[in-house]
């Protein structure tokens, strides 16, 4: 087993390295922040580039970091031709929320900034692509219940039309050009090392900020929203573990499942440990979008391909939060 992990680590790219050179776009946000700390310490600080298109003080004291706009080709290329990359974690993206107030640049971002990666793939330049997908590709007509890896998917979000087309050209790429793209369909993320990016399923993190700071929290959600989440640790293991896995016949976009709660839910958890917390209910526009994701998610074709399993229940996560936010 360990020959098999360090086989996956240690692969020839075009140079002819003995190594993986990791490049991280988006390297700022709330996945990527972790996700270089993670691949930092598997493959040595200078092998993991971290970028964004933000500064991030944080990035470049523990390693290489480069400013970089994803939707730049020419820039991403000298990036990825300057340090010899040979794998790319494309995590820059607009989110759910921010995406239904700004359609077209979250358009631009999300697909173009892939069909940069997914060409210098196919042309040779890299080797291997992580490209995060979401929960957000279901829609209204999908089952809300257990839902499963392939199913009705008609979203009807910007963000969630932008993964899905994400998907089908990942697919395609993999099909066509035999590019190798992974992809999991990540739920809400809980997470205390950086604030979400503009979201539908932030209120989960909002919370503990508000419970710790204020005793009282107004979620922009109804009380009895259920949704499909996971702790922060639970994504990182699940992207690391696909990306060092067998390389896969077939391009899927996994279902991972970890909780699924609602806010009312979440709330009585919060109380057990500060039991003055209050909540109330002022829905916005972000109710629609929830309203048309899972509730839950199957996620037995990621457990049986590649061994995926969750950690984290809501009861650690609540703990987990508490203990690192104050
Ligand atoms: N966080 C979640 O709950 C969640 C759930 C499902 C899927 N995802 C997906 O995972 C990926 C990462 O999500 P996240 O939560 O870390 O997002 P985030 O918004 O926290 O971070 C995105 C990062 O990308 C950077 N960025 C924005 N525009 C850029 C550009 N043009 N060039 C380079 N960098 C740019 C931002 O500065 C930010 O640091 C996204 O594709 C997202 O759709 C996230």
């Amino acid at each position: 087993m360990t020959f098999f992990i360090l086989l996956n680590l240690l692969t020839f790219n075009q140079y002819g390295y003995m190594t993986n050179t990791i490049l991280i776009i988006g390297a700022g946000g709330q996945i990527g922040t972790e996700l270089t700390q993670k691949l930092r310490g598997i493959y040595g600080s200078n092998n993991v580039i971290a970028s964004d298109i933000r500064d991030n003080k944080d990035l470049s004291a523990s390693g290489i970091f480069e400013l970089v706009d994803a939707t730049d080709k020419g820039a991403v290329e000298n990036i990825i031709k300057k340090y010899k990359v040979t794998e790319v974690y494309l995590m820059a993206a607009l989110l759910s929320a921010m995406a239904e107030k700004y359609p077209a640049k979250a358009w631009d971002l999300n697909m173009n900034s892939l069909f940069h990666i997914l060409n210098f793939a196919k042309e040779g330049l890299i080797k291997k692509v992580f490209w995060p997908s979401s929960i957000a590709v279901f829609g209204p007509t999908t089952p809300k219940e257990m839902t499963p890896q392939e199913t009705v998917m008609e979203p009807n979000t910007v963000y969630g039309i932008s993964k899905l087309s994400g998907e089908r050209w990942c697919d395609y790429y993999h099909q066509k050009y035999g590019v190798d793209v992974r992809s999991v369909r990540y739920p809400g993320l809980i997470s205390w090392k950086t604030l979400p990016g503009g979201g539908t399923t932030d209120y989960a993190v909002e919370i503990f900020h508000s419970a710790l700071q204020d005793g009282q929290y107004t979620c922009f959600l109804k009380e009895d929203t259920r949704l499909p989440m996971m702790y922060m640790d639970d994504a990182i293991t699940a992207t690391v573990d696909l990306m060092l896995a067998d390389k896969p016949k077939q391009y899927k976009a996994y279902n991972i499942n970890a909780i699924d709660f609602t806010p009312k839910e979440i709330s009585e958890v919060i109380q057990k440990h500060i039991p003055d917390f209050t909540i109330e209910y002022a829905p916005d526009f972000r109710q629609k979008i929830a309203d048309g994701w899972p509730a839950s998610i199957d996620d037995s074709v990621a457990q049986r391909e590649w061994g995926w399993d969750a950690t984290f229940d809501l009861e650690r996560t609540v703990e987990t939060m508490l203990k690192n936010l104050a």
